[in-house]
């Protein structure tokens, strides 16, 4: 399969065979992930942070740390010349210029795209604005896949910002390359999917319905996904205001539900996901978590053509 030197900036540029070699040599990583490997020893990865993040720029430079790579980048772009005024364009150069793959997230959607035109070397999108976050959907399928067993046929329910969710929007994307997978998008009607999603949906056939109500569909759900209110990404506050405290996956909200459900989210949780949740055999979220770390040393092993 041809991963060696490629772009990921949108999970919708990966076959369903694709996703799944990236689950089987994600699989053999986390065996190896504790005591490490010297895999990619000569690699540099830069780790360019426009926007604040724990999981995703953690686990990327812990998956490079754990193939033996090193890692160069900001967390905190006020630190670097591009307080000075220089454009995206002309610092991805000069990145590119020093390492040989560049992991980036930005406010800007398209941005991850634009870097990887001026970019020889690969680029990996961990999130340009609402747009996409493949690797994060990566990862999601990774864990239904792992915990389910399949992904085919399942009825997935997506709860919250559909509208914002860069992380919501690639699982569906993602979702989209299986058989027979019924969506139901949970959402106020001020954070439902944009059209380019619902289009996309449509032209493929994809079952799915829309309600605003989560105990319409959590009974029948096999995989219930609760995403935050993306308040940063509201040009209105008071549009947030509306929306915030939609709802509360809570104890209550899950009794009754299938003995198989599990719960996943994405995380930073704020108020969407009650912490009692957290004890119960459904939740999920921090073995979610936990699966960035093999996942994106299976990305940047297959990328770097170090894993076939
Ligand atoms: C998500 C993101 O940054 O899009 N977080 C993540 O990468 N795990 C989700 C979010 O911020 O709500």
């Amino acid at each position: 399969m041809a991963f060696k030197g490629r772009d990921v900036i949108s999970i919708l540029d990966f076959s369903r065979n694709e996703l799944e070699h990236v689950f089987r040599v994600a699989n053999k990583m986390r065996g190896i992930m504790k005591h490490g490997t010297t895999l990619l020893k000569t690699n540099l990865m830069a780790s360019l942070f426009f926007e604040p993040s724990t999981r995703t720029r953690l686990s990327f430079e812990t998956a490079m740390a754990r193939l033996g790579g090193r890692v160069v980048g900001f967390a905190e772009p006020g630190g670097t010349s591009i307080a000075k005024g220089e454009t995206l364009e002309d610092t991805i150069r000069m990145v590119d210029a020093y390492t040989d793959i560049i992991v980036m997230r930005h406010p800007k959607e398209g941005s991850a795209s634009s870097a990887a035109q001026v970019a020889d070397h690969p680029v990996i999108n961990a999130g340009d604005g609402s747009q996409h976050h493949p690797t994060q959907a990566m990862l999601d399928l990774f864990t239904i896949w792992r915990e389910l067993g399949k992904v085919d046929g399942l009825h997935v329910a997506v709860v919250g910002d559909l509208k914002h969710g860069r992380a919501a929007t690639s699982l569906i994307y993602g979702l989209s390359k299986f058989d027979h997978v019924r969506l139901s998008l949970v959402s106020p009607s001020l954070l439902k999917i944009r059209n380019e999603v619902a289009d996309y949906l449509s032209e493929k056939n994809i079952s799915m319905s829309e309600t605003e109500n989560l105990t319409d569909v959590i009974r029948d759900a096999d995989v219930v996904y609760v995403t935050r209110i993306q308040k940063e990404r509201f040009s209105d506050p008071a549009e947030y205001e509306r929306v915030k405290g939609s709802y509360c996956l809570d104890l209550r909200a899950i009794s009754g539900t299938n003995d198989q459900m599990i719960i996943l989210h994405p995380l930073p949780r704020v108020d969407e996901l009650a912490t009692e949740v957290d004890s119960s055999p459904h939740a999920k979220y921090f073995e979610q978590a936990k699966n960035g770390v093999p996942v994106r040393m299976a990305l940047l092993a297959l990328i770097l053509g170090e894993a076939r």
